[in-house]
């Protein structure tokens, strides 16, 4: 089950929205020296431009190569990102010459630009891995996974948010990666801290620039949160201060195109990175992209194209991976998608149970009909 977004899905949530033009009278708070280009303009990580300043998330088990090509297909996004990849086990895989991690499938050709996200504690290990990312696959960013709070990434293998603990460990891992993958930008993504009476995400930001990463990615919650309560935006923003020139992308929450533009203006993030709000909505970006722009919203599509894209997503997972796996897949998805609509807990109970395309189209077209 996906953990989920402190707002509820709203299919009319957007509309309310008045265009930018039209909110002129929105407070902007002056020019850092680390600020985007313009107001809610394009910003660069290296030498990469990130436009619309928007992300989609890493979510490991759900950004996959179909989820990407589906956010994709929908634009308004200005960089995406895999699932996270453990290091020690590609390394390990590309020594045995076996076949390289499942989670890169697809990365090789899909369009760019594009990050991978790894995870592990030894600099060497992660310098070498980050290496193959950018001379096999060419990848856009390497990105570093130090927020993840789960016990097996943080207690067996010191990974993820426990490195928060360790700055000097985040420094030589982040350095040695950044040497290895010149002219490729690595960034680094955390959370605020390990608890609310370990917060150091101020301090983490400078270790994290002065070891060479070309952006920061912060999740405004402790470790010890998980999902729990709200990102804390106030800390995101307080951390802008500590940076000199790479750019600060915010992350945590963010469920609506009113959200988005909060974070652009009143919390002067240079990029917004989304995660779970977009799983049953992949349109979202491109509604965000249109209020940056000033362009009128586009409404969400009717339940008829929704479920066009929905059965567009289960053809690209089981395209990937088989009928059996992929509908096993595709059902949490389909409970993304439905989350919020009438019928969906009913949707739920049945769609958890499809084993086949028949099953699951049936199950779809009953509750999305055309
Ligand atoms: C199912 C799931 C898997 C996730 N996997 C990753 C991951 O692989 N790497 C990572 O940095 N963050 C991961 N996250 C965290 C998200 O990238 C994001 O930081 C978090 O969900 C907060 O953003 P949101 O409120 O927009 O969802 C994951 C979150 C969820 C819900």
């Amino acid at each position: 089950m996906v953990p989920h977004a402190s707002a509820p899905y709203s299919s009319g949530a957007s509309k309310s929205w008045k265009t930018r033009a039209e909110d002129a009278t929105a407070q902007h708070t002056g020019t850092p020296p680390n600020a985007c280009m313009n107001e809610f303009g394009p910003f660069k990580i290296g030498s990469l431009e990130v436009d619309p300043p928007i992300l989609q998330a890493p979510m490991a088990g759900f950004t996959n190569f179909a989820y990407r090509q589906i956010v994709r297909e929908y634009g308004g996004v200005g960089l995406q990102a895999t699932e996270m990849v453990h290091a020690s086990g590609f390394a390990w895989m590309d020594q045995q010459r076996a076949e390289h991690p499942d989670r890169l499938w697809g990365v090789r050709d899909e369009p760019r630009p594009l990050a991978v996200q790894i995870w592990d504690n030894d600099p060497e290990i992660m310098a070498r891995v980050g290496r193959k990312l950018v001379e096999e696959y060419q990848v856009s960013v390497v990105d570093i996974n130090f927020g993840c709070p789960v016990k097996q990434i943080t207690q067996r293998a010191h990974s993820g948010s426990y490195l928060l603990k360790d700055p000097a460990r985040m420094f030589s891992i982040i350095s040695r990666l950044v040497k290895a993958c010149h002219p490729t930008p690595v960034t680094a993504k955390i959370r605020l801290g390990c608890t609310c009476d370990q917060i150091n995400a101020c301090q983490v930001a400078r270790v994290v620039e002065e070891a060479g990463a070309a952006a920061l990615t912060v999740h405004g919650r402790t470790a010890d949160q998980y999902f729990k309560g709200q990102a804390d935006w106030n800390r995101i923003a307080e951390i802008k201060s500590h940076l000199i020139s790479i750019p600060l992308i915010g992350n945590g929450d963010v469920d609506s195109v009113e959200k988005a533009l909060q974070a652009f203006r009143t919390y002067n993030v240079d990029g917004v990175m989304v995660a779970r709000a977009a799983l049953g909505r992949p349109w979202l970006f491109s509604q965000i992209h249109a209020a940056l722009k000033g362009d009128t919203i586009p409404d969400d599509p009717c339940l008829n194209q929704q479920r066009t894209c929905m059965l567009r997503h289960y053809d690209l997972v089981v395209e990937r991976f088989g009928v059996a796996k992929g509908t096993h897949l595709m059902r949490k998805y389909a409970c993304c998608y439905a989350q919020g609509k009438s019928g969906a807990r009913e949707f739920r109970t049945y769609v958890s149970k499809a084993e086949d395309r028949r099953d699951f189209f049936r199950i779809v077209e009953t509750y999305f009909p055309s």
